[in-house]
């Protein structure tokens, strides 16, 4: 879990956007992208866009190296206009690290890559004026209220103080923290921390728009809220990029995931075409005593596909689940529980990586 309390970090200079890593990153002016100063509908009238058919990310072979930990092992990536592209993949998977080079705060160690058009390591800023940018962990100016906060952010993009207000209003509405704009951010709830850093996200009208773990810390109101506003941002042409651990999240909002495992990409696809070739149509899960999980296992080896045995339950992967369970009824087992259910992402997951995201 992340720390609650503030984190300390270097106060950001004029000219200067705050970088997810605490450091400053260079936006000065007259090197970005101009803005559209009075520009609030994403997606709406675009200078210098590549043509639609260009992937907004496009990385070979990309690989990102700490020292002798290699945490992106050579990935290749195609992000198009307008889709919503997951990653997804276990602590330590490397998600980040992609998503920090995409971002253009991380320089890649080897490989290609390139975001909406153009290479990060000689034209990261401009780059970065175009992208809105969720780090995992939030960088909020603390000793600022929560409508400065917004409006400092705007103004290193180069927007116009009138557009900065307006703009920092419509967002806090956005994010439903109009009521505590005056507050400083401090004490404000981890969840409506993460609201802001998402609203700021969204300051500078962002084409692309990557969010490292956006709802971890939010409580399901909340959650829903944001897959509602996300929703509403991809079918205006904001092209989404995501992590998350949230398997529902993933079918709720991707339409194209990769799912990552030490640093490599192990699976591609929909979430309905990773569910129809890395799982059963249906999954019996059953519940015994936890001591009788490992012989039990043995005796339904031969009614499912494949039998996984977690710590709780014992799951039967079967085209069939009513009828695998009828069987084992047949065979005098009386399970305490037992549940037929459909196929989701994380039994994928659990196929891949062979390792559930319950922490
Ligand atoms: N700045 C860094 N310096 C050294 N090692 C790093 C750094 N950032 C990441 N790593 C290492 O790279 C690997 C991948 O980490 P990364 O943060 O990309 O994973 P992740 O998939 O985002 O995990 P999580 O789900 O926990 O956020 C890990 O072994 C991590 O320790
Ligand atoms: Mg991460």
């Amino acid at each position: 879990m992340r720390a609650a309390g503030p984190r300390p970090r270097a106060r950001p200079r004029p000219g200067r956007a705050p970088a997810e890593s605490g450091r400053a990153l260079s936006v000065v002016r007259g090197s970005v992208r101009p803005v559209d100063n009075d520009a609030v509908t994403p997606g709406a009238g675009r200078a210098e866009e590549p043509p639609d058919d260009t992937p907004l990310v496009e990385a070979k072979a990309l690989v990102k190296r700490f020292g002798s930990v290699e945490a992106v092992r050579g990935i290749d990536l195609h992000v198009r206009r307008g889709e919503a592209f997951g990653f997804l993949g276990p602590n330590g998977a490397g998600k980040s690290s992609a998503m920090r080079m995409i971002g253009c705060v991380s320089p890649r160690s080897d490989g290609e890559l390139r975001v909406l058009g153009g290479d990060p390591d000689r034209e990261g800023p401009r780059i970065r004026a175009r992208l809105g940018v969720v780090p995992q962990q939030d960088t909020l100016d603390t000793e600022l209220t929560v409508r400065q906060n917004l409006q400092v952010y705007g103004r290193y993009f180069g927007l116009s103080r009138a557009s900065v207000r307006r703009r920092a209003e419509e967002l806090m509405e956005f994010a439903q923290l109009s009521d505590r704009a005056d507050d400083e951010v401090d004490p404000l709830s981890g969840g409506m921390k993460r609201r802001l850093t998402i609203a700021r996200s969204l300051v500078n009208d962002p084409e692309l728009l990557l969010l490292d773990e956006p709802t971890t810390g939010l409580d399901p109101q909340a959650r829903h809220l944001l897959w509602d506003r996300l929703f509403r941002l991809k079918s205006r042409g904001v092209t989404l990029l995501l992590t998350t651990h949230y398997m529902d999240e993933a079918e709720q909002l991707c339409d194209r995931l990769v799912v990552m495992d030490g640093g490599r990409i192990v699976a591609e696809g929909s979430p309905t075409e990773l569910i129809a070739r890395y799982s059963t149509r249906e999954v019996l899960e059953l519940r015994f005593a936890r001591s009788e999980h490992t012989s039990v296992s043995e005796s339904v080896a031969d009614l499912a596909e494949r039998v996984e045995v977690l710590p709780d339950r014992l799951l039967l992967y079967t085209a069939e689940g009513e009828a695998a369970l009828e069987q084992a009824h047949a065979r005098g087992l009386r399970p305490v529980s037992s549940l037929v259910r459909r196929s989701t992402l994380e039994d994928v997951f659990l196929r891949l990586t062979g390792r559930s995201l319950v922490e």
